[in-house]
């Protein structure tokens, strides 16, 4: 690989789950498609994550042909998304064949990079990902989900790195979900692993806290090949740093991208009129812009402490604020260190909370909480507070298998369950996601015009 920094553009993917609920529609993006696929990127991100249920949820759109929208109209570019390891982009782990089917379908469709991480770092939930992710064709880039703690350190980072070359990684990405890799240590880090490892090494932050484009550029100083950018008009904040200002940056010097900034600034232009409709609609708030240190503070990511903010909200108690977000370490800490990343963040949040609110510890317990402490998301970081265990789970048996082991094959079983509403694999593959909303979802689609308007009218509740 030649000395110049590559660049994947999240614009179509995590630039707008990150600061606007996951909205932006296809019909916003077609347009500017073309220009796109003209800039050079090392990919494009617009798929998986939270975009997969959002769009069946809220805007009525097949996710899967929005993908294969997409690569027609982008026919040069890489086409990535994102995948949560053996919960693909849902919530509970799925058995291995509906795994290897959902990666199938996405390459099929138009899916070339496809990003795989797990929460808890435990590299046998993505195991079967990165098999058929290989077996299908596609690039495998291995993420570490990034957090520190006192098992978080380089080597911890540098021996994960290794495991996941070995597993067979085309490249390996530090995803830093929550801005917590300051430049210093990401140029400590990246330089870590450049003598370790030999292939591509990916860089994924935030600037949530305001030092994402300084850790962009440290990690480019060090030799990452790629870093993640969005381009300016849903840029920074709780997405990622800029396009515009690190290409600007970097030019004339050995690290330069080689992308054109009047093509960017012509692809920008064009999504500003899309930010400046979401912000109309309210869907796009502009405090997200706004540097929020407490993440850095607290070791929460963005995303959490809205969260947080909406829940103490529902049960009157926002004065609860700050004993909450002192609570989530010492829970982070009982729980084993994982890192802070769906759907641990929204465990250890949650379960901050009821400490807090019950006026006791552990006097109540989610049944995520249990189900954690129980192994069933796989193996935590760090050893367990037993005593929290103790409290919480009593003396279940604690799994220490890959919890896939225990599932068997499903996809009969969903496409049985599917039923009429599947007139392909991929309905199927949306149904076994996301079951409800997929079901309407498909009645929808598949619905004559009249009963369309019938369901509307159901679902308003009229
Ligand atoms: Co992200």
């Amino acid at each position: 690989m030649a000395n110049k920094l590559y660049i994947t553009d999240t614009i179509l993917r995590d630039a707008h789950q990150s600061q606007a609920a996951t909205r932006m529609k296809l019909e916003d993006m077609l347009p500017a498609c073309e220009m796109l696929d003209e800039m050079g990127y090392w990919s494009l991100e617009c798929w998986g994550g939270a975009t997969f249920d959002a769009c069946m949820r809220f805007l009525n759109e097949d996710p899967w042909e929005r993908l294969r929208a997409l690569k027609k109209a982008m026919p040069k570019t890489r086409l990535q998304m994102l995948l949560r390891g053996q919960n693909l982009l849902g919530y509970k782990h799925y058995a291995d064949d509906v795994v290897d089917a959902f990666v199938g379908k996405s390459i099929e469709n138009g899916i070339e990079v496809i990003r795989v991480f797990d929460a808890l770092n435990d590299v046998r939930n993505i195991e079967q990902a990165v098999k058929s992710i290989k077996k299908h064709g596609g690039h495998c880039e291995a993420a570490m989900s990034y957090t520190t703690s006192p098992v978080h350190n380089e080597e911890y980072f540098v021996s994960l790195a290794k495991t996941l070359e070995q597993m067979g990684a085309d490249t390996i990405c530090i995803k830093d979900m929550a801005n917590l890799l300051l430049p210093t240590d990401a140029y400590n880090l990246v330089k870590k692993l450049k003598e370790n490892i030999s292939v591509p090494i990916h860089l994924h932050t935030h600037n949530t806290t305001g030092t994402g484009d300084m850790t962009n550029l440290m990690a480019a100083w060090a030799g990452v090949d790629i870093v993640d950018c969005a381009l300016s008009p849903l840029g920074n904040g709780t997405s990622q740093p800029a396009t515009e200002a690190l290409v600007a940056t970097l030019q004339g010097s050995e690290r330069d991208t080689g992308l054109d900034l009047k093509k960017l600034s012509d692809a920008a232009a064009y999504f500003r009129t899309v930010s400046d409709k979401l912000t109309k609609e309210g869907i796009l708030d502009p405090k997200v812009l706004k540097i929020d240190v407490n993440t850095l503070l607290y070791q929460v990511p963005g995303g959490m402490l809205s969260n947080l903010i909406s829940q103490l909200k529902q049960a009157n108690a926002e004065d609860k604020y700050y004993d909450v977000l002192k609570e989530i370490p010492r829970v982070r800490e009982d729980f084993g260190y994982p890192p802070l990343v769906t759907p641990t963040s929204q465990i250890v949040g949650t379960q901050a909370v009821l400490n807090v609110l019950m006026g006791e510890r552990y006097k109540m317990v989610s049944k995520e909480s249990k189900g954690l402490l129980r192994g069933e998301y796989g193996a935590v970081p760090a050893k367990v507070n037993e005593d929290v265990r103790k409290k919480a789970i009593g003396d279940d048996e604690v799994i220490t298998c890959r919890p896939a082991d225990l599932l068997e094959p499903e996809m009969d079983k969903y496409r049985k369950e599917a039923g009429e509403l599947a007139q392909c694999e991929e309905d199927v593959l949306s149904y076994a996601l996301f079951p409800q909303v997929a079901e309407n979802f498909l009645k929808k689609k598949y619905a004559p015009q009249d009963d369309v308007k019938e369901l509307y009218v159901e679902d308003l509740g009229l």
